[in-house]
């Protein structure tokens, strides 16, 4: 049973492969998303480690001239999907988005190397620079006390998390004409974000293109701008990876310290005490009352924070397939409606990395929790938190790489 589950995560891997990259979900996304193929390259990397760093280059190739490596690749064009190349007007080597999303494609070619590095040495060397890129390119542009912000939801990929609310509420989406949302012909509305978080989704691509994705510019004028937890602990990582792999291939690693300490002592700015966990911070302004997900990757991040381990224990408790994306107990928990209460595989597999790497015992019980909802629930984009109910789309790639990678009996034991 446990083996066919193996097998049929191959097929959807396989059967969402377009040769040189992997789309999300045929459909819904028919595009190379960032981290969603950082994901998938780790998936590949259990029985293809051509096709995992094939899956890495193909995202850099995408990268900007400043060190940006777009959230969205736009390599066939598709009408089912909304806004597609013409809205976006990335200016990069490849159509594109004028954002990013959270650099795990940097630790995923760390991970990929040390699973090979005898078939590995060449093409992560070929990475280095393109990865020391967009690692500056964050600290160039991104920063706030050390926090890593981001300009738009989408740049999170935590979409609708209530984290960015407040900061959503500063927008006034006048003019943004009128346009059709793809999505909802994919998978049901209840299960997506609403109507009026769409409108400042689009406002803002059209204030990103209308300033030519110029980052000084939008820095003037975007209103959306928070530090977000998941991408700050994404980026620490990302850093640390750099430093290591840098170090012993023998790499350029200037720089890479000092980051790394920046980035801690943002990752501290983030911490809720009144909450006890790390929460989102609009800039300006404070702290939005967020326990979600992106709380618990602390010790992705490398940090050993024993803090935040009681609502770490609670979190595995309170909900029957955690962990939930945003807390069951606040008023703004929906368990299915996106990043605003369903569980996602491939974020319990960040959370359980990091607890692995300290040893703690929750890993496992995250693991085989996560193991126990993909064997009842299948390969779906996410979960309902309570019933383990499938959510969102289906066939869903970095579901099925997750299961390869980390969840599935064959992953190896944490
Ligand atoms: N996740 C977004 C979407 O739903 C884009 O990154 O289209």
């Amino acid at each position: 049973m446990l083996q066919d589950l193996n097998q049929q995560a191959v097929e959807v891997l396989n059967g969402n492969d377009r040769g040189t990259y992997t789309l999300p979900t045929s459909g819904l996304y028919p595009y190379q998303w960032n981290w969603d193929s950082a994901i998938c390259a780790l998936g590949y990397s259990t029985y293809d480690i051509d096709r995992a760093w094939t899956e890495l280059e193909t995202l850099f190739a995408g990268q900007w001239s400043g060190g940006m490596v777009p959230h969205i690749l736009f390599h066939e064009s598709d009408p089912g999907y909304f806004p597609g190349p013409e809205v976006w007007g990335g200016r990069g080597p490849v159509p594109s988005s004028g954002i990013t999303q959270p650099p795990v494609a940097i630790s995923a070619a760390r991970m990929i190397y040390e699973r090979a590095p005898e078939q590995g040495g060449d093409r992560l060397a070929k990475l280095y620079p393109s990865m020391l890129a967009w690692h500056r390119w964050f600290m160039r542009w991104r920063l706030d006390a050390g926090a890593v912000c981001v300009s738009h939801p989408w740049e999170a990929g935590r979409d609708n998390a209530p984290d960015w609310d407040g900061a959503m509420a500063r927008i006034k989406p006048n003019g943004v004409g009128t346009y059709q949302r793809r999505d909802t012909d994919h998978v049901s509305a209840h299960m997506r974000p609403s109507n009026d978080e769409y409108d400042r989704y689009v406002w803002l691509v059209q204030l990103g293109r209308r300033l030519k994705w110029d980052e000084a510019a939008l820095r003037a004028e975007n209103p959306f701008r928070v530090a977000d937890p998941a991408m700050t602990f994404i980026c620490l990582r990302a850093a640390r990876d750099l430093l290591a792999v840098g170090e012993s291939c023998g790499f350029e690693t200037n720089g890479l310290r000092s980051d790394i300490a920046s980035l801690e002592r943002g990752a501290e700015t983030l911490w809720n005490g009144a909450m006890g966990c790390y929460d989102s911070r609009t800039v300006p302004g404070g702290f939005t009352g967020s326990l979600s997900n992106a709380s618990f990757l602390c010790w992705y991040a490398g940090l050993n924070d024993e803090r935040q381990l009681p609502e770490l224990r609670r979190a595995l408790e309170r909900s029957a397939y955690p962990i939930a994306s945003y807390d069951p107990d606040s008023q703004h928990f929906d368990p299915v409606r996106y990043w605003r209460g369903p569980t996602w595989a491939f974020m319990n597999m960040l959370i359980g990395t990091g607890l692995a790497e300290f040893d703690y015992p929750e890993a496992r019980i995250l693991r085989d929790a996560t193991r126990s909802l993909i064997s009842r629930s299948g390969f779906s984009e996410y979960f309902n938190p309570l019933t383990g109910d499938p959510a969102g789309g289906n066939s869903f790639a970095w579901t099925a790489a997750v299961w390869l990678a980390w969840a599935g009996p064959t992953a190896g034991e944490t």
